[in-house]
């Protein structure tokens, strides 16, 4: 998707699209009785991919200023790169065949909502490989001692762009799933 409802163009969701979230604002989420264990784990999953996606843009920016031990550097990112990849595109695929067709099913007014955020799964596969493509010349550069400033450099715009895409797109669908799961139930909805 491109334009306006872009996941790097857009603002936050309108109302037009979030037509629940008036209803049921973010304060009101954690203490409410329909928020069900489906609905913590699938938070606890968003909040984990912030997570690691500010830690490892951190740990990047800070091996850029003191590249004090590459090697090093490395062993530290891979594991939680390989995790956030892996864990990434496996919940969008979740996402994709199970979630929202029971979501889009449940409200046709969320219909536009849902397109855009399938759209941003797209783009966000995309931007997973490209992230892996980095990381592999930064092992590459690091293993035979070449360019590794430079591709150090490519890596962490890499991860720093992707994960403020992220960003958007997971609070985005929180705006319009948990709404959902509040004013329905999992167990009507099925999941
Ligand atoms: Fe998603
Ligand atoms: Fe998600």
């Amino acid at each position: 998707m491109s334009g306006a409802d872009g996941l790097f163009e857009r603002v936050p969701f309108t109302d037009e699209i979030a037509v629940l979230r008036d209803l049921y604002p973010r304060s009101v989420w954690p203490g409410h009785k329909n928020l069900g264990q489906t609905a913590k784990f699938w938070l606890q999953r968003h909040d984990m991919f912030r997570e690691l996606g500010e830690m490892m843009t951190t740990g990047a920016g800070a091996f850029l200023e003191n590249q004090d031990d590459p090697r090093a550097f490395m062993g530290w990112l891979a594991p939680r790169l390989n995790l956030f990849l892996r864990e990434l595109h496996s919940h969008h695929h979740v996402e994709d065949v199970h979630y929202f067709p029971i979501f889009r099913a449940a409200d046709e007014r969320l219909g536009r909502g849902f397109d855009i955020l399938d759209a941003d799964h797209h783009t966000i596969d995309a931007l997973i490989h490209d992230i892996a493509g980095t990381a592999m010349t930064l092992q590459t550069a690091i293993q035979t001692r070449g360019e590794v400033r430079r591709a150090a450099d490519a890596f962490a715009q890499q991860l720093g762009h992707t994960t403020t895409g992220l960003i958007r797109h997971l609070d985005d669908e929180e705006d319009i799933v948990v709404p959902l799961i509040l004013d329905r139930t999992e167990v009507k909805l099925g999941v």
